[in-house]
């Protein structure tokens, strides 16, 4: 872009849709200055904040008129069109019309298209990291594996596509049992686990995450990591975990909002129990595989291990994630104790996307 179309502004038309919503979102925050248009009295976007400007339908005679004149009012320099129609009219338009205004971006369809290949190509990547993981046991498609990494990537979250698809893969050789995860943030990896749990047929699975501020804060990383728990709000960490959860909540899933040494009394306790008060799953009591991705202080990664791995059967999984973190030593410390002295049960045990995997004995 020149420096004198900078100094335009871009309109956002038509502004109907979340696309729009985005768009100007995202324009206000690196400072572009945006108006929005569309052919509805009221936009569903922009016509709520009350700046909607209306032009007739494309296809309507007076559009060229209005169009030009709203262009001309307003220094227009660009435009973006999130509806693929629109795109596709205005883009010969302003060939014909106003050349000097930038059409920004491809059509919707076109990114659709593009979006699609580059997901797929992802999960081509990965395709046979699951298959090594998994083996000697069958292990998910290709669209299984595209189709988890295109939700698990819209759920906020901080594990990366290599941890995802080496779980996607040991957990085909997990044995019948429940399922853990301690830390769930707002649920990226715990999406992934609640899939596989159902497509492998182990068990029940059992989530924990008291999404409190206390908890939260790593005292042995950095204090810029720390401050980062002030940007949270905990209320929302927790029904964005739920939303998350809803596409693939069955009865097979509760969450403790306790922190893990609280909620393994209660495990330990009675594993059976109704853990909510509207889902009645029954847990063996006994762990076919366990995601410790809770506060990463080597005080409290070692005790997630000592209270639950005592649970761990035969052939079951630990993840244990960020053993390779550059804001602390607490999951590497304590894998690589844990690799000491349980060495003579691990059958198993790999690095993969910065977590360590690790088998126990069948
Ligand atoms: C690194 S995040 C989890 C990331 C998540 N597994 C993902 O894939 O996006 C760590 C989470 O651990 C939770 N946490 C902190 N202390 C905890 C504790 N004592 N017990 C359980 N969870 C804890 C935090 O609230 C936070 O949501």
């Amino acid at each position: 872009m020149n420096a004198a179309k900078t100094r335009y502004r871009t309109l956002v038309f038509p502004a109907v849709n979340q696309a729009a919503e985005e768009y100007v979102a995202a324009a206000r925050a690196r400072g572009e200055e945006t108006i929005c248009a569309a052919s509805v009295e009221r936009g569903e976007i922009a016509g709520a904040r009350g700046d909607l400007h209306w032009l007739p339908p494309v296809y309507d005679d007076g559009f060229s008129e209005n169009f030009l004149s709203l262009v001309a009012a307003h220094s227009i320099g660009r435009l973006f069109c999130p509806v693929a129609s629109v795109h596709d009219f205005m883009a010969r338009f302003l060939d014909a019309h106003h050349p000097a205004i930038e059409l920004v971006g491809q059509s919707p369809i076109r990114q659709q298209v593009e979006q699609h290949h580059r997901l797929m190509a992802r999960a081509r990547r990965l395709l046979p990291l699951v298959a090594h993981c998994a083996d000697p046991a069958p292990s998910l498609s290709l669209l299984e594996v595209a189709g988890l990494l295109r939700q698990a990537s819209q759920i906020y979250g901080e594990s990366n596509d290599d941890k995802l698809a080496a779980m996607m893969g040991i957990l085909a050789s997990a044995p019948p049992g429940d399922v853990i995860e301690i830390g769930t943030l707002m649920g990226r990896s715990a999406f992934v686990l609640l899939y596989l749990a159902w497509r492998y047929r182990i068990g029940p699975v059992l989530t924990v995450d008291p999404w409190m501020a206390d908890n939260a804060v790593q005292r042995r990383s950095p204090q810029a990591l720390q401050a980062l728990v002030d940007e949270w709000d905990f209320e929302v960490m927790s029904e964005g975990f739920f939303v998350n959860m809803i596409p693939l909540r069955a009865n097979d899933h509760s969450h403790l909002r306790l922190p893990s040494e609280e909620a393994f009394a209660l495990y330990a306790k009675d594993s059976a129990r109704t853990y909510s008060a509207d889902s009645k799953i029954a847990y063996s009591g006994q762990i076919a595989a366990i995601h410790i991705d809770g506060n990463h202080d080597y005080d409290l990664v070692w005790k997630d291990c000592q209270l639950w791995l005592g649970k761990m059967l035969p052939g079951s999984w630990l993840i244990l994630d960020d053993y390779v973190w550059a804001h602390g030593d607490g999951p590497y410390r304590v894998g690589n104790d844990l690799l000491l002295e349980q060495g003579e049960r691990i059958a198993r045990a790999f690095v993969c996307g910065k977590a360590l995997f690790v088998q126990w004995q069948h």
